[in-house]
């Protein structure tokens, strides 16, 4: 057991389901320590019905923990991690600044569960959000029929961008209702009634941040470098749920069929697959859920070896605060 445990960016839109995780699934410790910037020091939280005081996070912090599951901004985590890991604390990190760093395992516990124990540096990643939901619906077609291309489109929540997003979306729309003008805190355009088709900065070719890291992170994880991605990655106004349209093609054929009798196998995905009665996967019935949903599964009309299918999961449950709980789940249960 990790006696000793903190859960570090403990306010915010993640870190507030990794608090509700972690009571709900009993993971045990012995003392539990929440630290947030000094902004939020001293604040009043709420965890197994009692009251906690918010801790500056400061290197000294991590004197005597164990564990930290941590959701802080990328430079927040590229500065803190090496203290903690320095004290002698084991990191999950739901940043993106320590994922493609060779000797820090990028973990999914359904698909690459062991690498958890090749932590050299101490720190354990968790995917991208919209990352995780992808590999973890391409995972059992990649071992059955070598997934050579992954074309995906995805719908992004606006959770996803952190607390600051849904106040952009809520307020926002309020106030276009209202005939009001509103200034986003963070997007860089209205997000009520519109979406946006860039996440993340311009990098190499056209391609965002985030859409790149669709392809570095998928790749990591499945442990094949020849893989193909091309991603777009879109801003839309929901609030909560990433859904993403994928089309894969693959080495072997995969029949629709097969493909359902593939996904239903899977560990951690739900099968939503009957448009005829209008049952697929939404946002709207897979927010608060921790697994990743699939439907609209079809085969594809312009490549021979293509399939395609819609897949929705809880972006701060399966893509960031479930996806960490169960690593931490995942090492109490085979030895850290
Ligand atoms: N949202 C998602 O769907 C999602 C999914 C996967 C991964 N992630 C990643 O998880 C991380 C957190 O995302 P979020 O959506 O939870 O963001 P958020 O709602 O903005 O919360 C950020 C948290 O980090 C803390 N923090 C910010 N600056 C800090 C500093 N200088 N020192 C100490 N603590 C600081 C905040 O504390 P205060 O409240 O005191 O400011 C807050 O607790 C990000 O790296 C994000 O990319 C997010």
């Amino acid at each position: 057991m990790y006696e000793n445990v903190a859960v570090v960016g403990a306010t915010g839109a993640v870190g507030t389901i990794i608090l509700d995780l972690l009571e709900k699934r009993k993971f045990p410790f012995e003392t539990i320590k929440f630290l947030a910037s000094k902004h939020s020091t001293g604040r009043i939280i709420r965890f197994k019905g009692q009251s906690h005081t918010i801790e500056e996070l400061t290197p000294d912090a991590f004197n005597g923990v164990h564990l930290a599951i941590a959701s802080t901004p990328d430079d927040t985590a590229r500065d803190f991690i090496p203290e903690a890991t320095k004290r002698g604390t084991l990191v999950i990190d739901e940043s993106g600044y320590w994922r493609m760093d060779p000797d820090v395992p990028l973990v999914i516990p359904e698909v690459n569960a062991a690498e958890a124990k090749k932590a050299k540096k101490g720190i354990i990643s968790s995917p991208n959000c919209s990352t995780t939901q992808l590999v973890v619906a391409v995972k059992p077609l990649h071992d059955y029929g070598k997934v050579k291309r992954i074309i995906v489109s995805t719908y992004q929540a606006v959770s996803g961008a952190g607390l600051a997003g849904t106040r952009d979306l809520e307020n926002g729309s309020r106030a276009a209702l209202d005939a009001k003008e509103y200034h986003c805190e963070i997007f860089p355009y209205p997000i009520a009634f519109n979406c946006l088709p860039q996440i993340g900065s311009l990098k190499e070719k056209g391609y965002t941040s985030e859409e790149l890291k669709l392809l570095y992170e998928t790749r990591k994880i499945l442990g094949d470098d020849a893989i193909q991605v091309c991603p777009t990655a879109v801003r839309v106004p929901v609030a909560n749920c990433h859904s993403e349209s994928v089309l894969v093609e693959t080495e072997k054929k995969i029949s629709v069929e097969k493909a359902r009798e593939l996904f239903a196998a899977m560990e951690g995905v739900t099968v939503m697959d009957d448009t005829e009665n209008k049952i697929y996967p939404m946002p709207h019935i897979c927010t608060g859920k921790d697994e990743v949903f699939v439907g609209r599964i079809r085969e594809d009309l312009s490549y021979d070896n293509g399939l395609a299918f819609w897949v929705v999961s809880d972006n701060l449950r399966k893509g960031a605060a479930t996806n960490a709980v169960q690593i931490a789940e995942w090492l109490q249960r085979n030895g850290k």
